[in-house]
């Protein structure tokens, strides 16, 4: 999910941005009590892009240290319920220390817990974490360990950021806008876009649940036809 609209939430109210983020907090809970209820097992949120580092100074250390007061309040709670948390992105500078050492001990206590893993795409970037992976890659080369021939798909998927993630089914962006921006962007080559115009402040489980029923409706090829029974994972 990208969760976006926060700011327009917040505009047409004529409060500040930040009160829109704010108020996508209570949005987000809901959405994830509601994919525990439907036993969804992966969710994945975008809630910081590389590119974010762009906005006015004070919303971005707004959403940096939002983003860990969330963690810090709600870890516990989401622990108790079978939520693994994991953070997908660049690990460092301009991450203040505190922000990750927050992401590094929540990932650390919820990590044997299975029913739900809730990703928050945070310093993320599609292209960086292809970037990222290309590095690695290119230094087991130069090391002798890689024949870049033998490089595949599959040796991409392992260095991404998350190698366990399945690629998401569903990609669904709030606010009605039409774009990745950025997310997951080797993970959703297959994957089903939604777009509902609800502001993400606004969103709750039953707009993940009309999603989901629309998704239904959808026959997914992979390129090839029509054979459920075939089609990869
Ligand atoms: C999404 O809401 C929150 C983040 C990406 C952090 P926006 O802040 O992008 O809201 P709009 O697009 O300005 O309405
Ligand atoms: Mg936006």
């Amino acid at each position: 999910m990208i969760l976006d609209g926060n700011g327009r939430w917040a505009e047409r109210r004529e409060l500040d941005r930040t009160e829109g983020h704010r108020r996508g907090e209570h949005a987000l809970w809901d959405v994830v009590d509601g994919g525990l209820d439907l036993g969804i097992e992966w969710l994945s949120t975008f809630v910081f892009s590389t590119e974010n580092w762009r906005r006015p100074k004070a919303e971005v250390e707004f959403l940096i240290w939002f983003n860990r007061d969330i963690l810090l309040s709600r870890r516990e709670e989401a622990h108790a319920k079978g939520i693994r948390i994991r953070f997908l992105g660049r690990r460092g500078r301009p991450v203040p220390k505190e922000v990750l050492d927050t992401i590094a001990e929540t990932e650390e206590m919820t990590r044997r817990n299975r029913r739900m893993t809730l990703c928050f795409c945070f310093n993320y970037g599609g292209r960086a974490e292809i970037v990222d992976a290309v590095r690695e890659i290119a230094a087991d080369v130069a090391a002798g360990s890689l024949d870049p021939a033998r490089i595949t798909e599959q040796t991409i998927r392992r260095h991404l950021y998350f190698p366990d993630m399945p690629d998401p089914d569903l990609v669904l962006r709030s606010s009605g806008e039409q774009r990745l921006s950025n997310f997951l962007l080797w993970e959703s080559a297959y994957s089903e876009l939604m777009f509902p115009r609800t502001l993400w402040p606004d969103f709750r489980r039953r707009h993940l649940f009309e999603a989901i029923a629309r998704y239904q409706q959808r026959d997914r090829r992979f390129g090839g036809i029509t054979d459920h029974d075939n089609a990869p994972s």
